[in-house]
Protein backbone atom coordinates (compact mmCIF):
# COMPACT_ATOMS: atom_id res chain seq x y z
CA UNK A 1 0.00 0.00 0.00
CA UNK A 2 3.18 2.36 1.24
CA UNK A 3 4.38 1.75 -1.95
CA UNK A 4 1.51 2.43 -3.86
CA UNK A 5 0.83 5.88 -2.75
CA UNK A 6 4.21 6.80 -3.17
CA UNK A 7 3.90 5.58 -6.85
CA UNK A 8 0.62 7.67 -6.93
CA UNK A 9 2.45 10.85 -5.42
CA UNK A 10 5.33 10.75 -7.66
CA UNK A 11 2.73 11.08 -10.94
CA UNK A 12 0.61 13.60 -9.31
CA UNK A 13 4.46 15.33 -9.00
CA UNK A 14 4.98 14.88 -12.81
CA UNK A 15 1.44 16.38 -13.90
CA UNK A 16 2.04 19.30 -11.54
CA UNK A 17 5.14 20.58 -13.43
CA UNK A 18 3.71 19.95 -16.70
CA UNK A 19 0.68 22.06 -15.45
CA UNK A 20 2.56 24.45 -14.55
CA UNK A 21 4.36 24.97 -17.66
CA UNK A 22 1.12 25.22 -19.75
CA UNK A 23 -0.27 27.72 -16.94
CA UNK A 24 2.52 30.04 -16.86
CA UNK A 25 1.98 31.81 -19.38
CA UNK A 26 -1.26 33.41 -18.92
CA UNK A 27 0.41 35.12 -15.68
CA UNK A 28 -2.45 37.31 -14.34
CA UNK A 29 -3.38 37.47 -10.52
CA UNK A 30 -0.80 35.09 -8.71
CA UNK A 31 -3.51 34.57 -5.69
CA UNK A 32 -5.71 33.31 -8.74
CA UNK A 33 -3.59 31.36 -10.81
CA UNK A 34 -2.41 29.45 -7.14
CA UNK A 35 -6.18 28.90 -6.89
CA UNK A 36 -6.97 27.48 -10.13
CA UNK A 37 -3.31 25.54 -9.63
CA UNK A 38 -4.72 23.50 -6.76
CA UNK A 39 -7.81 23.20 -7.58
CA UNK A 40 -5.90 21.28 -10.94
CA UNK A 41 -3.96 19.42 -8.34
CA UNK A 42 -6.96 18.42 -6.29
CA UNK A 43 -9.43 17.27 -9.12
CA UNK A 44 -5.91 14.95 -10.81
CA UNK A 45 -5.52 13.56 -7.18
CA UNK A 46 -8.73 12.35 -7.43
CA UNK A 47 -8.51 11.47 -10.75
CA UNK A 48 -5.65 9.47 -10.39
CA UNK A 49 -6.74 7.89 -6.90
CA UNK A 50 -9.86 6.53 -8.58
CA UNK A 51 -7.70 4.85 -11.47
CA UNK A 52 -5.56 3.35 -8.85
CA UNK A 53 -8.01 1.81 -6.93
CA UNK A 54 -9.84 0.52 -10.35
CA UNK A 55 -6.54 -0.58 -11.57
CA UNK A 56 -4.87 -1.72 -8.41
CA UNK A 57 -2.52 0.33 -8.87
CA UNK A 58 -1.03 -0.66 -12.35
CA UNK A 59 0.14 2.85 -14.00
CA UNK A 60 3.03 2.16 -15.84
CA UNK A 61 5.89 4.09 -15.07
CA UNK A 62 9.32 3.78 -16.40
CA UNK A 63 11.00 3.89 -13.42
CA UNK A 64 9.06 1.74 -11.21
CA UNK A 65 9.42 -1.08 -13.90
CA UNK A 66 13.49 -0.74 -14.03
CA UNK A 67 13.21 -1.12 -10.44
CA UNK A 68 10.81 -4.49 -10.50
CA UNK A 69 13.49 -5.78 -12.91
CA UNK A 70 16.00 -5.38 -9.86
CA UNK A 71 13.80 -6.58 -7.31
CA UNK A 72 13.51 -10.00 -9.79
CA UNK A 73 17.00 -10.97 -9.66
CA UNK A 74 17.56 -12.52 -6.12
CA UNK A 75 21.05 -13.84 -5.10
CA UNK A 76 21.56 -17.21 -6.60
CA UNK A 77 20.65 -19.63 -3.80
CA UNK A 78 23.63 -22.23 -2.95
CA UNK A 79 21.94 -25.37 -4.88
CA UNK A 80 22.92 -28.08 -7.01
CA UNK A 81 21.97 -28.13 -10.53
CA UNK A 82 19.41 -30.66 -10.26
CA UNK A 83 17.52 -29.05 -7.79
CA UNK A 84 16.96 -25.79 -9.69
CA UNK A 85 13.56 -26.51 -11.62
CA UNK A 86 12.00 -26.88 -8.07
CA UNK A 87 13.32 -23.63 -6.53
CA UNK A 88 11.22 -20.59 -7.50
CA UNK A 89 10.21 -16.94 -6.59
CA UNK A 90 6.81 -16.40 -6.95
CA UNK A 91 5.05 -12.71 -7.68
CA UNK A 92 1.65 -12.61 -6.20
CA UNK A 93 -0.45 -10.31 -8.08
CA UNK A 94 -2.56 -9.66 -4.83
CA UNK A 95 0.34 -8.37 -2.32
CA UNK A 96 3.95 -8.14 -1.99
CA UNK A 97 6.52 -10.44 -0.22
CA UNK A 98 8.43 -8.31 0.89
CA UNK A 99 11.57 -8.99 2.97
CA UNK A 100 10.99 -12.32 2.01
CA UNK A 101 10.66 -11.99 -1.83
CA UNK A 102 13.98 -14.14 -2.07
CA UNK A 103 13.07 -16.91 -0.35
CA UNK A 104 12.78 -19.73 -3.12
CA UNK A 105 9.56 -21.33 -2.27
CA UNK A 106 9.07 -25.12 -3.14
CA UNK A 107 6.01 -26.52 -4.86
CA UNK A 108 4.19 -29.70 -3.28
CA UNK A 109 0.86 -31.78 -3.84
CA UNK A 110 -0.45 -34.16 -1.11
CA UNK A 111 -1.84 -36.99 -3.41
CA UNK A 112 -3.88 -39.25 -1.55
CA UNK A 113 -7.24 -40.89 -0.46
CA UNK A 114 -10.04 -39.86 1.20
CA UNK A 115 -9.83 -41.11 4.65
CA UNK A 116 -5.98 -41.65 4.56
CA UNK A 117 -5.07 -39.63 7.48
CA UNK A 118 -4.42 -36.59 5.30
CA UNK A 119 -6.22 -33.77 7.02
CA UNK A 120 -4.21 -35.33 10.69
CA UNK A 121 -0.46 -35.17 7.95
CA UNK A 122 -2.01 -31.41 6.65
CA UNK A 123 -2.21 -30.33 10.40
CA UNK A 124 1.37 -31.31 10.98
CA UNK A 125 3.06 -29.55 7.98
CA UNK A 126 0.50 -26.45 8.52
CA UNK A 127 2.34 -26.53 12.00
CA UNK A 128 5.63 -25.70 10.10
CA UNK A 129 5.69 -21.85 9.98
CA UNK A 130 7.38 -22.42 6.40
CA UNK A 131 4.49 -24.39 5.17
CA UNK A 132 1.65 -23.24 3.79
CA UNK A 133 -0.65 -26.35 2.44
CA UNK A 134 -3.86 -25.21 1.75
CA UNK A 135 -6.40 -27.96 2.25
CA UNK A 136 -8.38 -29.87 -0.18
CA UNK A 137 -9.16 -27.17 -2.68
CA UNK A 138 -10.30 -29.51 -5.31
CA UNK A 139 -13.48 -30.85 -3.11
CA UNK A 140 -14.95 -27.89 -5.25
CA UNK A 141 -16.44 -29.56 -8.61
CA UNK A 142 -16.69 -26.54 -10.77
CA UNK A 143 -12.65 -26.17 -10.10
CA UNK A 144 -12.10 -29.45 -11.27
CA UNK A 145 -14.12 -29.20 -14.43
CA UNK A 146 -11.92 -29.59 -16.66
CA UNK A 147 -7.99 -29.28 -17.67
CA UNK A 148 -8.26 -25.71 -17.87
CA UNK A 149 -10.14 -25.06 -14.33
CA UNK A 150 -7.51 -27.06 -13.23
CA UNK A 151 -4.46 -25.19 -14.20
CA UNK A 152 -5.94 -21.94 -13.02
CA UNK A 153 -6.36 -23.08 -9.67
CA UNK A 154 -2.68 -24.40 -9.55
CA UNK A 155 -1.20 -21.52 -10.82
CA UNK A 156 -3.23 -19.18 -8.14
CA UNK A 157 -2.05 -21.77 -5.25
CA UNK A 158 1.73 -21.83 -7.01
CA UNK A 159 1.58 -17.75 -7.48
CA UNK A 160 0.83 -17.50 -3.50
CA UNK A 161 -2.42 -15.79 -4.34
CA UNK A 162 -4.60 -18.61 -2.73
CA UNK A 163 -6.04 -17.71 0.68
CA UNK A 164 -6.82 -19.90 3.02
CA UNK A 165 -6.65 -20.20 6.91
CA UNK A 166 -3.17 -21.74 6.17
CA UNK A 167 -1.52 -19.66 4.07
CA UNK A 168 1.22 -17.63 5.30
CA UNK A 169 1.83 -15.67 1.63
CA UNK A 170 5.14 -13.49 1.89
CA UNK A 171 7.75 -16.06 3.55
CA UNK A 172 6.23 -19.33 2.52
CA UNK A 173 8.83 -21.41 1.49
CA UNK A 174 6.77 -24.86 0.46
CA UNK A 175 3.14 -24.10 -0.89
CA UNK A 176 1.02 -27.13 -1.71
CA UNK A 177 -2.66 -28.32 -0.76
CA UNK A 178 -3.93 -32.05 -1.42
CA UNK A 179 -5.40 -33.33 -3.97
CA UNK A 180 -7.80 -36.51 -3.65
CA UNK A 181 -6.90 -39.11 -6.14
CA UNK A 182 -10.74 -39.50 -7.66
CA UNK A 183 -10.90 -35.59 -7.59
CA UNK A 184 -10.13 -35.08 -11.26
CA UNK A 185 -6.66 -36.18 -10.83
CA UNK A 186 -6.46 -39.51 -12.16
CA UNK A 187 -8.99 -38.42 -14.75
CA UNK A 188 -6.55 -36.05 -16.14
CA UNK A 189 -3.08 -38.06 -14.81
CA UNK A 190 -1.12 -36.71 -18.23
CA UNK A 191 -2.10 -32.86 -18.13
CA UNK A 192 -1.32 -33.09 -14.17
CA UNK A 193 2.17 -34.90 -14.81
CA UNK A 194 3.26 -32.57 -17.50
CA UNK A 195 1.98 -29.39 -15.23
CA UNK A 196 4.16 -30.85 -12.36
CA UNK A 197 7.19 -31.30 -14.64
CA UNK A 198 6.81 -27.81 -16.21
CA UNK A 199 6.54 -26.23 -13.28
CA UNK A 200 8.41 -28.21 -10.59
CA UNK A 201 6.00 -29.79 -8.43
CA UNK A 202 6.78 -32.18 -6.06
CA UNK A 203 4.34 -34.93 -5.45
CA UNK A 204 4.14 -36.34 -2.13
CA UNK A 205 1.85 -39.37 -2.23
CA UNK A 206 -0.02 -40.31 1.56
CA UNK A 207 -1.60 -43.90 1.44
CA UNK A 208 -3.16 -46.07 4.20
CA UNK A 209 -1.75 -49.34 4.03
CA UNK A 210 -4.84 -51.04 5.80
CA UNK A 211 -7.86 -50.72 3.48
CA UNK A 212 -10.58 -51.97 5.52
CA UNK A 213 -9.65 -49.86 8.56
CA UNK A 214 -10.20 -46.99 5.76
CA UNK A 215 -13.53 -48.24 5.02
CA UNK A 216 -14.41 -48.62 8.48
CA UNK A 217 -13.81 -44.80 8.52
CA UNK A 218 -15.46 -43.98 5.69
CA UNK A 219 -18.04 -45.33 6.69
CA UNK A 220 -18.41 -44.20 10.02
CA UNK A 221 -17.34 -40.45 8.60
CA UNK A 222 -20.60 -41.10 6.24
CA UNK A 223 -22.66 -41.95 9.14
CA UNK A 224 -21.85 -39.29 10.88
CA UNK A 225 -22.49 -36.55 8.31
CA UNK A 226 -26.36 -38.34 8.27
CA UNK A 227 -26.58 -38.25 12.10
CA UNK A 228 -24.66 -35.19 13.50
CA UNK A 229 -23.27 -36.94 16.33
CA UNK A 230 -21.71 -34.46 18.15
CA UNK A 231 -24.15 -31.85 19.45
CA UNK A 232 -25.50 -31.61 16.19
CA UNK A 233 -22.57 -31.37 14.01
CA UNK A 234 -20.66 -33.37 11.57
CA UNK A 235 -16.65 -33.57 12.13
CA UNK A 236 -14.50 -35.48 10.41
CA UNK A 237 -11.97 -34.67 12.57
CA UNK A 238 -11.65 -34.65 16.36
CA UNK A 239 -9.60 -32.72 18.64
CA UNK A 240 -10.33 -34.18 22.00
CA UNK A 241 -11.04 -38.07 23.53
CA UNK A 242 -14.33 -37.93 24.05
CA UNK A 243 -15.67 -36.38 20.87
CA UNK A 244 -13.59 -39.39 19.39
CA UNK A 245 -14.49 -41.63 21.98
CA UNK A 246 -18.56 -40.69 21.11
CA UNK A 247 -17.74 -41.29 17.18
CA UNK A 248 -15.90 -44.43 17.50
CA UNK A 249 -19.12 -45.93 19.20
CA UNK A 250 -20.86 -46.29 15.79
CA UNK A 251 -20.23 -49.91 14.13
CA UNK A 252 -20.51 -49.88 10.54
CA UNK A 253 -21.83 -52.95 8.81
CA UNK A 254 -19.74 -54.12 5.93
CA UNK A 255 -21.40 -55.46 3.26
CA UNK A 256 -19.75 -58.44 2.31
CA UNK A 257 -20.09 -58.90 -1.20
CA UNK A 258 -18.81 -55.51 -1.65
CA UNK A 259 -16.27 -56.48 0.12
CA UNK A 260 -13.36 -57.45 -2.40
CA UNK A 261 -14.23 -55.52 -5.35
CA UNK A 262 -13.95 -52.21 -2.34
CA UNK A 263 -10.48 -53.52 -1.82
CA UNK A 264 -9.42 -54.00 -5.04
CA UNK A 265 -10.94 -50.87 -6.29
CA UNK A 266 -8.25 -49.00 -3.73
CA UNK A 267 -5.88 -51.20 -4.66
CA UNK A 268 -5.78 -50.30 -8.21
CA UNK A 269 -6.54 -46.28 -7.61
CA UNK A 270 -3.15 -46.30 -5.46
CA UNK A 271 -1.25 -48.86 -8.57
CA UNK A 272 -2.26 -46.40 -11.03
CA UNK A 273 -1.38 -43.27 -9.79
CA UNK A 274 2.12 -44.30 -8.71
CA UNK A 275 2.64 -45.44 -12.28
CA UNK A 276 1.31 -42.25 -13.47
CA UNK A 277 3.25 -39.92 -11.27
CA UNK A 278 6.46 -41.90 -11.13
CA UNK A 279 8.76 -39.53 -13.62
CA UNK A 280 7.74 -36.55 -11.40
CA UNK A 281 10.17 -35.65 -8.26
CA UNK A 282 7.73 -37.65 -5.52
CA UNK A 283 7.84 -39.61 -1.73
CA UNK A 284 5.44 -42.20 -0.94
CA UNK A 285 4.08 -42.03 2.56
CA UNK A 286 1.86 -44.57 4.63
CA UNK A 287 -0.41 -43.08 7.34
CA UNK A 288 0.48 -46.50 9.45
CA UNK A 289 4.41 -45.03 9.12
CA UNK A 290 3.81 -41.33 10.05
CA UNK A 291 1.68 -42.39 12.63
CA UNK A 292 4.41 -44.86 14.28
CA UNK A 293 7.53 -43.13 13.71
CA UNK A 294 7.52 -39.51 13.76
CA UNK A 295 11.13 -39.64 12.49
CA UNK A 296 9.10 -40.63 9.19
CA UNK A 297 8.05 -36.72 9.42
CA UNK A 298 11.86 -35.44 8.90
CA UNK A 299 12.07 -37.21 5.80
CA UNK A 300 9.32 -34.91 4.74
CA UNK A 301 10.63 -31.75 6.08
CA UNK A 302 13.84 -33.08 4.11
CA UNK A 303 11.73 -33.58 0.70
CA UNK A 304 10.35 -29.89 1.37
CA UNK A 305 14.00 -28.67 1.38
CA UNK A 306 12.31 -27.13 5.08
CA UNK A 307 14.19 -26.48 7.92
CA UNK A 308 13.91 -29.42 10.77
CA UNK A 309 11.28 -28.49 13.42
CA UNK A 310 8.70 -30.17 15.53
CA UNK A 311 5.55 -30.92 14.09
CA UNK A 312 2.03 -30.21 16.19
CA UNK A 313 -1.17 -31.32 15.35
CA UNK A 314 -4.39 -31.57 17.55
CA UNK A 315 -6.39 -33.99 16.22
CA UNK A 316 -7.08 -36.88 17.91
CA UNK A 317 -7.35 -40.75 15.90
CA UNK A 318 -10.90 -41.91 16.37
CA UNK A 319 -10.76 -45.54 15.80
CA UNK A 320 -8.30 -46.72 17.68
CA UNK A 321 -9.53 -50.52 19.00
CA UNK A 322 -9.32 -53.71 17.39
CA UNK A 323 -11.52 -53.59 14.11
CA UNK A 324 -13.26 -56.89 15.71
CA UNK A 325 -14.75 -54.56 18.23
CA UNK A 326 -15.29 -51.61 15.58
CA UNK A 327 -17.58 -53.59 12.60
CA UNK A 328 -20.69 -54.76 13.27
CA UNK A 329 -20.60 -58.37 11.17
CA UNK A 330 -17.23 -59.08 11.81
CA UNK A 331 -17.41 -62.63 11.61
CA UNK A 332 -18.92 -62.28 8.15
CA UNK A 333 -16.07 -59.43 7.53
CA UNK A 334 -13.08 -61.70 8.53
CA UNK A 335 -14.89 -65.61 6.85
CA UNK A 336 -14.94 -63.45 3.45
CA UNK A 337 -11.47 -61.94 3.99
CA UNK A 338 -9.57 -65.09 5.41
CA UNK A 339 -7.38 -66.83 2.77
CA UNK A 340 -7.50 -63.96 0.46
CA UNK A 341 -4.31 -61.19 -0.09
CA UNK A 342 -6.53 -58.88 1.97
CA UNK A 343 -6.50 -60.77 5.28
CA UNK A 344 -3.90 -59.63 7.17
CA UNK A 345 -5.88 -56.12 7.53
CA UNK A 346 -8.44 -57.87 9.86
CA UNK A 347 -5.52 -57.94 12.70
CA UNK A 348 -3.25 -55.32 12.04
CA UNK A 349 -3.49 -51.41 12.75
C1 LIG B 1 27.13 -24.26 -0.50
O1 LIG B 1 26.71 -25.54 -0.02
C2 LIG B 1 27.77 -26.44 0.22
C3 LIG B 1 27.19 -27.81 0.59
O2 LIG B 1 25.86 -27.72 1.02
C4 LIG B 1 28.68 -25.87 1.33
O3 LIG B 1 29.74 -26.74 1.57
C5 LIG B 1 29.18 -24.50 0.90
O4 LIG B 1 29.93 -23.92 1.96
C6 LIG B 1 28.02 -23.58 0.51
N1 LIG B 1 28.55 -22.33 -0.02
C7 LIG B 1 28.10 -21.14 0.35
C8 LIG B 1 28.71 -19.97 -0.34
O5 LIG B 1 27.22 -21.01 1.19
C1 LIG C 1 10.77 -19.37 7.61
O1 LIG C 1 9.86 -18.38 8.06
C2 LIG C 1 10.45 -17.41 8.89
C3 LIG C 1 9.35 -16.53 9.46
O2 LIG C 1 8.50 -16.07 8.48
C4 LIG C 1 11.47 -16.62 8.09
O3 LIG C 1 12.09 -15.65 8.89
C5 LIG C 1 12.54 -17.59 7.57
O4 LIG C 1 13.44 -16.91 6.73
C6 LIG C 1 11.88 -18.72 6.80
N1 LIG C 1 12.89 -19.72 6.50
C7 LIG C 1 12.98 -20.29 5.30
C8 LIG C 1 14.05 -21.29 5.12
O5 LIG C 1 12.24 -19.99 4.40
C1 LIG D 1 -14.16 -25.63 -18.33
O1 LIG D 1 -15.08 -25.54 -17.27
C2 LIG D 1 -15.52 -24.22 -17.01
C3 LIG D 1 -16.35 -24.24 -15.73
O2 LIG D 1 -17.25 -25.32 -15.70
C4 LIG D 1 -16.26 -23.69 -18.23
O3 LIG D 1 -16.70 -22.37 -17.98
C5 LIG D 1 -15.32 -23.71 -19.42
O4 LIG D 1 -16.03 -23.33 -20.60
C6 LIG D 1 -14.75 -25.10 -19.64
N1 LIG D 1 -13.71 -25.03 -20.65
C7 LIG D 1 -13.52 -25.96 -21.57
C8 LIG D 1 -12.39 -25.77 -22.51
O5 LIG D 1 -14.24 -26.95 -21.65
C1 LIG E 1 -20.86 -31.01 22.99
O1 LIG E 1 -21.48 -31.84 23.94
C2 LIG E 1 -20.60 -32.40 24.92
C3 LIG E 1 -21.40 -33.34 25.77
O2 LIG E 1 -22.05 -34.28 24.97
C4 LIG E 1 -19.96 -31.30 25.70
O3 LIG E 1 -19.04 -31.81 26.64
C5 LIG E 1 -19.23 -30.36 24.76
O4 LIG E 1 -18.71 -29.26 25.46
C6 LIG E 1 -20.16 -29.87 23.67
N1 LIG E 1 -19.38 -29.12 22.72
C7 LIG E 1 -19.81 -28.00 22.16
C8 LIG E 1 -18.89 -27.37 21.19
O5 LIG E 1 -20.90 -27.53 22.39
C1 LIG F 1 -24.64 -55.38 -1.09
O1 LIG F 1 -24.18 -54.87 -2.33
C2 LIG F 1 -24.81 -55.50 -3.44
C3 LIG F 1 -24.11 -54.97 -4.70
O2 LIG F 1 -24.13 -53.59 -4.77
C4 LIG F 1 -26.28 -55.18 -3.42
O3 LIG F 1 -26.92 -55.79 -4.52
C5 LIG F 1 -26.89 -55.69 -2.12
O4 LIG F 1 -28.23 -55.30 -2.05
C6 LIG F 1 -26.12 -55.12 -0.93
N1 LIG F 1 -26.61 -55.75 0.27
C7 LIG F 1 -26.99 -55.05 1.34
C8 LIG F 1 -27.45 -55.83 2.52
O5 LIG F 1 -27.01 -53.83 1.33
C1 LIG G 1 11.64 -44.76 11.58
O1 LIG G 1 11.83 -44.07 10.36
C2 LIG G 1 13.19 -43.86 10.03
C3 LIG G 1 13.23 -42.99 8.81
O2 LIG G 1 12.51 -43.53 7.76
C4 LIG G 1 13.87 -45.21 9.82
O3 LIG G 1 15.22 -45.02 9.50
C5 LIG G 1 13.74 -46.02 11.10
O4 LIG G 1 14.26 -47.32 10.90
C6 LIG G 1 12.29 -46.14 11.53
N1 LIG G 1 12.20 -46.74 12.83
C7 LIG G 1 11.41 -47.77 13.09
C8 LIG G 1 11.42 -48.27 14.49
O5 LIG G 1 10.69 -48.27 12.24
Amino acid sequence: MSLESAKMGKISEHFSDTDMLIIKPQKKNPLISAMILLALLMICGVYFCLICLKQKGFIINPNSMRIEQIERSCPNPNISKSEVPYVHYPEPTTYRRNECRCTPVRFFAILSMQRSGSGWFETLLNSHINISSNGEIFSVKVRRSNMSTITETLDKVYNLDWFSSASKNECTSAVGFKWMLNQGLLQNHDDIVSYFDKRGVSAIFLFRRNLLRRWVSILANNHDRDTKQLNGTHKAHVHSKDDADVLARYKPKINESLLIPTLKQADKWTIDALKYFKGNRHIVLYYEDLAHNRTKLKEVLEFLRVPQRKLKSRQVKIHTRPLSEQIENWDAVSKALKGTEYESFLQSD
